[in-house]
């Protein structure tokens, strides 16, 4: 008989993306083959988003079309997991009769056996919260991963958060900080690299956070964990590991030792991904955030000290709760400030069981609305200004694939993480993975034109 095919719908952020590497890694070891599509899969699973409510009606709107397709096949199953899950649990079981199954954010693991139940008839929710490291004892990646991922590939590193950042959900979807022993995450870099992975990003929720319970409770050692700078440096000497990359840090676990890792280290890359949030003190402390604009940019300005062609990206929320247009124009003024070299920014969305949720001075939302657009306008020019810096500069991209333009043109990453397009001689046969060094020659505000430095590869 053929084996069962799966397919996962994957929404949120890179933590999302890399449980759902390891469901469907736990998936092809219990038997299961990965569908060309979801209208070819028997069995479909969906990793949810509940950041900000657009990202959790979505759930509820695909569960709702999903009846459709259940009904077109006999035996079909869906289940659910993720933030959403970890939240709703076994209500969401309630709420679509068409649902098979519901696992929370910690509970990857019992999927396959979840399944099984599904297919006896039985509807299970698995949300319970797994506070030991055999949380972190999930199948690697494999070596026959899809094609575009060949090259690079996630490690988790810490799982969880303890900030509680007032606008927040995560605290309550992701658990308690857990830091990983560090040999374990030295082994899974090192078998990687062996298999051919060369970019690896460390992954948690507030990954430079990494070891510090442990640390101040002079229980590193006994516990296997060390403060995340030590971490990046063992790391970095693992042979095969060319770049090295970390998501998301907080601003307020950025130590010395981490700012010189950035100027030492010689495979970290030259780019931060440094959520701000806001530019105006007094939001930043509505945030519970625990630092100002003015440490934010002391920090920018060491990294930059450390690492001049370091490119620093950022996340920032518009209309939280009592935004003045001053305190917005400090957001503004932070952005030029910091030198962001671009940023994803959201309007403000109220989350349940948060502390923001509660705070009055609401922002009316076509203020939001404008805020927002009027900042996405400045980091775009922002952005195309830093862009026409790099004209003229060589640099290495690592290829991805092709261009969203296909005819020819490769897409791939500079150590900036800077998107980088190259056109090539027809038949220059280049595939996910390789190496291309180009010169810059050409800048828009979403991506940069290489040209190969090899004229054999030119079109
Ligand atoms: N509303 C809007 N944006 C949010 N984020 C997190 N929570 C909310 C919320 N309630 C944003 C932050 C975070 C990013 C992942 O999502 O900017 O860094
Ligand atoms: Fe959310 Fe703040 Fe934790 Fe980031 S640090 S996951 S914004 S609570």
């Amino acid at each position: 008989m053929d084996p069962k095919r799966f397919a996962l719908r994957t929404y949120g952020c890179q933590m999302n993306v890399h449980d759902s590497e390891k469901v469907a890694t736990l998936l092809e070891d219990s038997g299961l083959a990965a569908a060309d599509g979801e209208s070819d899969a028997d069995v479909l699973v969906i990793n949810t988003c509940s950041i900000r409510d657009k990202a959790e009606h979505q759930l509820y709107s695909d569960l709702g079309k999903l009846r459709a397709w259940k009904a077109e096949k006999p035996g079909r199953i869906v289940g659910v997991g993720g933030c959403v899950a970890q939240q709703v649990g076994d209500r969401l079981l309630g709420r679509f009769d068409h649902l098979d199954f519901v696992f929370g954010t910690h509970n990857l693991r019992k999927v396959p056996a979840m399944l099984d139940q599904a297919e006896d008839g039985q509807r299970v929710a698995w949300v319970d919260e797994e506070k030991s490291q055999a949380r972190f004892d999930l199948p690697m990646r494999r070596p026959d991963a899809p094609a575009g991922r060949r090259h690079k590939a996630f490690v988790t590193v810490m799982e969880g958060c303890d900030m509680f950042c007032s606008f927040c959900i995560v605290p309550s979807t992701r658990g308690r900080e857990i830091s990983r022993v560090a040999r374990e995450i030295e082994a899974e870099v090192a078998a990687l690299a062996e298999q051919g992975i060369r970019e690896v990003t460390l992954l948690g929720q507030t990954v430079n956070a990494y070891g510090r319970h442990d640390v101040r409770r002079g229980k590193a050692a006994a516990v296997g964990t060390m403060p995340f700078a030590e971490l990046l440096a063992r790391l970095d000497a693992i042979p095969g590991i060319e770049r090295l990359r970390y998501t998301s840090p907080h601003p307020l676990f950025y130590d010395d030792a981490l700012i010189r890792a950035h100027g030492e280290l010689r495979h970290l890359c030259p780019h931060v991904h440094l959520p701000v949030q806001s530019g105006s003190n007094t939001i930043l402390e509505a945030m519970r955030r625990r630092y100002t604009r003015e440490r934010y940019f002391e920090i920018v300005d060491a990294l930059r000290a450390a690492r001049p062609d370091i490119a620093i990206t950022s996340d920032l929320i518009v209309g939280f709760p009592g935004e003045t247009e001053a305190d917005f124009e400090d957001t503004l003024g932070l952005v030029e400030r910091a030198g962001l070299v671009d940023s994803f920014s959201f309007k403000y969305s109220p989350r349940p069981g948060t502390t923001a949720a509660d705070l009055s001075g609401e922002v009316p939302p076509e203020v939001a609305q404008d805020r927002l657009e009027r900042l996405q306008t400045q980091q775009k020019a922002q952005t195309l200004a830093y862009h026409q810096t790099r004209v003229g500069q060589e640099t290495l991209v690592f290829v991805d694939g092709e261009s969203r333009r296909g005819q020819g043109q490769i897409s791939g990453r500079d150590p900036q993480h800077r998107v980088v397009n190259v056109d090539l001689r027809p038949g220059a046969a280049l595939a996910a993975g390789d190496t291309l060094a180009v010169e810059l020659v050409e800048a828009t505000p979403h991506s940069l034109l290489g040209r190969p430095l090899d004229p054999a590869l030119r079109p």
